[in-house]
């Protein structure tokens, strides 16, 4: 009987958000090796040998270990969530000098091992910083995946769920662009099961489309609050990471915001940014095409401008 192919993770970066989605990758089970690399390696050891010491619990047996680069070599997966995090109100794109230049030394080593699987990058800002690993790796595009707006994504499916009291994975609806100030969503596309979330608003149906958009308004708004609130996110996208996990080990085909590569979609170039992709065990099996109305794509157009502004500038 063929083995089963063995999964492993290497996760660069041992702060909160690595950690939590260390945590949520451990109690769902969805790789067999997880590698912590931290420039402080005894941090890196201390949560390795914390995370062990629930691995009786997981209903797996993960193995769980602080290593170095050259543990990359036959790395599935290589997970990137060493940075700066976001401090309040500093916006993500605030960042993105100093963590340029944490990743550039960071894939010099990964790069050095012989790494030939996926890169997930979480760092913000992420549409930029899943780019400058793009560039700097040199791998095809469909290997390096940003978290983009899959959080946004979820964050967006829980409100709706909430108004509408239906289950969050029955709403259909996508935050695109920017991880970030902005980012929008297409309400056009927007479905709750088969319904237009258009069809539920109207004058005699309790619902206006201007409620619509202040939840789209909290979606922005969501991490400068819980950043005033404790200091730092990190749950959220962890989970969020381990999704993204899920799909490329499970295979699943499954559509998810990423921060993907544009080559021409929606009529836009060589930027990353969140939109609708098919994921699977390649990484980005294609980019959904979403017909967005004209002011859709005039936003799309404005996200994408501000981050090619902002990356011309770093
Ligand atoms: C947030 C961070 C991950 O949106 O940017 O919570």
């Amino acid at each position: 009987m063929k083995k089963a192919e063995k999964r492993k993770v290497v996760l660069i970066g041992t702060g909160m958000v690595g950690m939590s989605y260390a945590y949520a990758i451990l109690n769902q089970n969805l790789c067999d090796e997880l590698v912590l690399i931290d420039i402080n390696k005894k941090k890196a050891e201390g949560e390795a040998m914390d995370l062990n010491h629930g691995v009786a619990f997981s209903g797996g047996n993960m193995e769980i270990y602080a290593g170095e680069y050259s543990d990359c070599r036959d790395a599935d997966l290589i997970v990137l969530t060493a940075g700066l995090p976001q401090k309040e109100r500093q916006s993500r794109l605030d960042l993105l000098k100093e963590n340029r230049k944490i990743f550039e030394s960071i894939l010099h080593s990964v790069l050095q091992s012989g790494f030939c699987g996926i890169f997930l990058v979480a760092t913000n800002p992420v549409d930029i910083m899943t780019r400058i690993v793009y560039e700097i790796s040199g791998f095809s595009p469909e290997k390096v995946i940003g978290t983009g707006t899959a959080l946004d994504t979820a964050r967006l499916r829980y409100l709706l769920g909430e108004k509408f009291m239906i289950d969050p994975r029955n709403m259909h609806a996508y935050v695109m662009g920017e991880h970030g100030d902005s980012e929008f969503v297409p309400w056009s596309q927007a479905m709750m099961a088969t319904k237009p979330i258009f069809d539920l608003c109207g004058e005699t149906k309790g619902c206006h489309f201007q409620e619509l958009l202040e939840l789209e308004e909290e979606v922005r708004m969501a991490a400068y609050k819980i950043i005033e609130a404790k200091k730092a996110t990190y749950y959220g996208i962890g989970m969020a990471m381990a999704r993204i996990t899920k799909a490329i080990f499970g295979n699943e085909y499954s559509v998810l915001t990423v921060s993907a590569y544009l080559q021409g979609e929606y009529g836009e170039s060589g930027i990353y940014i969140g939109i609708p992709c098919v994921v699977n065990r390649m990484g980005i099996q294609r980019i959904v095409e979403l017909p967005l109305g004209g002011e859709e794509k005039q936003r799309l157009h404005s996200s994408c401008e501000m981050l090619e502004n902002t990356y011309q500038e770093i």
